[in-house]
C-alpha cells in the first residue's frame, strides 16, 4: 500500500464528508416511522435512564461515534477530542480503518497506547475492511484490536465505495469465509458494518451462519460513498462518469434494521446477534425510532465529525443534545429506558408514505 496515497485519501474523505451534496437525508426511511405520543406518561423526566446493555457490558448511553478516523497523520488530534468526550459522556468510540497498521506492526502503537492511558475507561472498537481479511494471517487482524485494547473488532464492508474509488480494491472473493473464521478465532466480539449502503434481506440470510456479536447496518440515508467517491474521482474518469448512476444506491437504514430483526430474531440463543443502527441518524428522535424497531446501539458519523472539528466543547454540546432528545422521546412515549422502548408494543407504526409501507405495527 502507498502510505502517502492512503494519507491523502483519508484527508480528502474528511473534506468531502462535510459537503452536504454527499448526504442522502431524504432516503433513510425514518420519516415513515411514527412513534406514538403518550399524553399521560407516569414518569419523571429526571428519572429517565439511557443505560444500555451491549455485548455483555453496561453502557451509560446506547450511543456510538461510528468509525471515521484512525490511520492518518492529522487523526491524532481528532481521536483525542472524540476519546475525551466519549469517555466523559459514556459513548462508545469506533476508530476508522486501521489498514495502515497492517503494513507495519509498530504503526499506530504509540498513538493507541497514549490514548488508552489517557482514557482507560473508554469503550473503543477497532476497524478493518473486509477485503483485507482473506489471505492474511488472522493474528494480524487480531493484533489490531489488541494494540487498541478494543472491546470489539468492527469489520466494514464497502463494495460500492471500492468499486467507484479510482484506487479502490474491489476484490471481495473469500470475504464471507474469512469473516466466519475471524468470528471463530476472536476473543472479542466481531461486528460487521456497512458504510452507508445497508444490508438487504438476501445478504442478511447469508449471514445467519456467522457468529457475529453485532451487525451495524450503516444504511442509506446519510453519508453516501457513491457520491463522495464520485466527487473525488478524476474529472472525465470512468469512476466519475459512472458514480452519478449510484447516487441513491443502497438499502435504507430503516429497511435494514427491520429486515435484520425479522431474520435474526428466530435465531438460537447461542447465536444471538445485536442489531445496531447507523447511517443518516441525526437526532435522538431518530435514535428512539430505531430503538423501537429493535436496535441496541445507535451510531453517528458525519454530524459528530462536524462538531469535533470545532473542538471538544462543541462535540460535548452536540452529544448532550442527542442525549436530551432521546430522553424526551422516551418520556413522551412513556418509556423509562431504551430497553422498555424496544420491548414495549406497540410504540411505533410505519406511516404509509408509499405502496411498500402498508400500515404495520411493531
Ligand atoms: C470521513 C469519514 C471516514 C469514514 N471512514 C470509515 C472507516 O474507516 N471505516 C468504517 O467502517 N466506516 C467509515 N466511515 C463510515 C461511517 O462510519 C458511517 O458508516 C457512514 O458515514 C454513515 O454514517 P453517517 O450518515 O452518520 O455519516 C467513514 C465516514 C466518514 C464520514
Amino acid at each position: 500500500m502507498d502510505i502517502r496515497q492512503f494519507e491523502e485519501r483519508k484527508q480528502e474523505h474528511l473534506r468531502h464528508a462535510l459537503d452536504s451534496a454527499h448526504q442522502t437525508p431524504h432516503l433513510s426511511g425514518l420519516e415513515k416511522i411514527h412513534l406514538y405520543h403518550e399524553a399521560l406518561p407516569q414518569l419523571n423526566l429526571a428519572d429517565i435512564s439511557l443505560e444500555t446493555e451491549s455485548l455483555g457490558q453496561t453502557a451509560r448511553t446506547p450511543f456510538l461515534i461510528s468509525a471515521m478516523t484512525a490511520g492518518h497523520s492529522s487523526a491524532a488530534a481528532l481521536n483525542q477530542v472524540f476519546a475525551e468526550t466519549c469517555e466523559k459522556r459514556g459513548w462508545a468510540l469506533g476508530v476508522g480503518s486501521q489498514r495502515r497498521e497492517l503494513e507495519s506492526e509498530q504503526s499506530g502503537v504509540d498513538q493507541w497506547q497514549e490514548l488508552r492511558s489517557a482514557f482507560p475507561n473508554l469503550n473503543i472498537y477497532s476497524n478493518i475492511g473486509i477485503s483485507q481479511l482473506p489471505n492474511r494471517p488472522i493474528s494480524q487482524i487480531l493484533s489490531l484490536s489488541e494494540k487498541l485494547g478494543a472491546a470489539a473488532i468492527v469489520v466494514h464492508t464497502n463494495p460500492l465505495q471500492e468499486a467507484l474509488q479510482a484506487e479502490g480494491t474491489p476484490d471481495f472473493r473469500g470475504t464471507l469465509e474469512a469473516l466466519e473464521n475471524l468470528c471463530k478465532n476472536s476473543q472479542v466480539p466481531v461486528i460487521l458494518k456497512e458504510t452507508g449502503c445497508g444490508f438487504s434481506q438476501n445478504t442478511l440470510k447469508r449471514l445467519t451462519r456467522v457468529k457475529l456479536g453485532a451487525l451495524d447496518v450503516a444504511g442509506l440515508g446519510g453519508t453516501h460513498w457513491g457520491r463522495l467517491e464520485g466527487a473525488r474521482a478524476p474529472v472525465h474518469s470512468v469512476h466519475s462518469r459512472a458514480a452519478s448512476a449510484f447516487a441513491s444506491w443502497g438499502e435504507t437504514t430503516v429497511d435494514s434494521v427491520i429486515s435484520a430483526r425479522k431474520i435474526f430474531s428466530g435465531q438460537a440463543p447461542s447465536n444471538e446477534m445485536e442489531i445496531w443502527a447507523s447511517g443518516g441518524l441525526r437526532t435522538g428522535v431518530d435514535a428512539a425510532k430505531l430503538i423501537a424497531l429493535g436496535a441496541i446501539r445507535i451510531g453517528f458519523a458525519q454530524p459528530a465529525l462536524q462538531a469535533a472539528l470545532e473542538g471538544a466543547d462543541s462535540l460535548d454540546a452536540w452529544m448532550e443534545t442527542r442525549e436530551y432528545e432521546l430522553r424526551v422521546a422516551l418520556f413522551c412515549t412513556g418509556c423509562k429506558n431504551p430497553n422498555e422502548l424496544r420491548i414495549r408494543q406497540p410504540v411505533t407504526r410505519i406511516v404509509p408514505t408509499d405502496k411498500r409501507a402498508a400500515e404495520l405495527e411493531y
